[in-house]
């Protein structure tokens, strides 16, 4: 593998990630930092519309996120599924429910995240193209405030799964059987247009598209909302 790169052993490279790619990017950064020691490795995490601006500026070297900017010139590829689904704390009504009908789930109060939130947007999109509007509860700026506030019964919320693993593992939390849900969304490797990336850069590059996936990908979807596909 990246045979060519495997001489690197020196460099910083600066990455950033959306606080969703957050609860994954830590075990992508461990199998990397094995692999390549001598690289110095700095880690930003923040949201969406942050992520733009670091783009925007020059300011990293590589950003992952849920979907590429349209108001900056960037190159962007897609290295692993990102299903947003429907969280609600275990004792919700609807929980048993099968087959909820997105008009049923839009009675609904949900919590929210910031403006600025790629995550937001995506729930904000999803509603808006069925002709729904949502009902807000609370907003927050922290996908582990969401949670809190879905478990404490503040309302439900639309997250990436990878954000309630733990969550779903431990019975805390679970995932509505919403038509149209999973909304099956990716994530996303994007750098500046024309930017000359390092060796090192091209070496995390390389790396992400070829194994994310096998590292990260979310494995309790399947098990959690789809009892019918439930395998013995
Ligand atoms: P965010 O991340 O909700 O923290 O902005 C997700 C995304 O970039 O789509």
């Amino acid at each position: 593998v990246m045979e060519s790169l495997k001489g690197i052993n020196s460099g910083r490279l600066q990455v950033a990630v959306a606080s969703t790619v957050n609860y994954f990017a830590p075990r992508l950064l461990a199998v990397f930092q094995r692999r390549y020691p001598g690289i110095t490795l700095k880690l930003v995490v923040t949201n969406r519309e942050e992520l733009v601006q670091l783009l925007d500026g020059n300011a990293v070297d590589l950003v992952l996120m849920g979907l590429p900017p349209k108001t900056v010139e960037v190159e962007s590829e897609v290295f692993m599924e990102n299903p947003l689904v429907v969280v609600a704390p275990p004792d919700h009504p609807l929980a048993e429910t099968r087959g909820i009908s997105m008009s049923r789930l839009a009675e609904e109060v949900f919590v929210m995240r910031e403006k600025g939130s790629g995550t937001r947007q995506a729930m904000e999109r999803f509603f808006a193209e069925r002709g729904l509007s949502i009902r807000h509860g609370m907003q927050m700026t922290r996908n582990e405030a969401v949670k809190q506030a879905v478990r404490s019964g503040l309302g439900l919320s639309v997250v990436s799964l990878h954000t309630i693993e733990l969550e779903l593992e431990t019975g805390r939390l679970v995932t509505l059987d919403v038509d149209g849900f999973p909304d099956r969304r990716q994530w996303y490797l994007v750098y500046r247009r024309g930017k000359r990336l390092s060796p090192a850069a091209k070496a995390f590059r390389e790396f992400v598209i070829a194994e994310a996936a096998g590292i990260a990908a979310p494995t309790l979807f399947a098990r959690e909302s789809k009892p019918s596909e439930r395998t013995p």
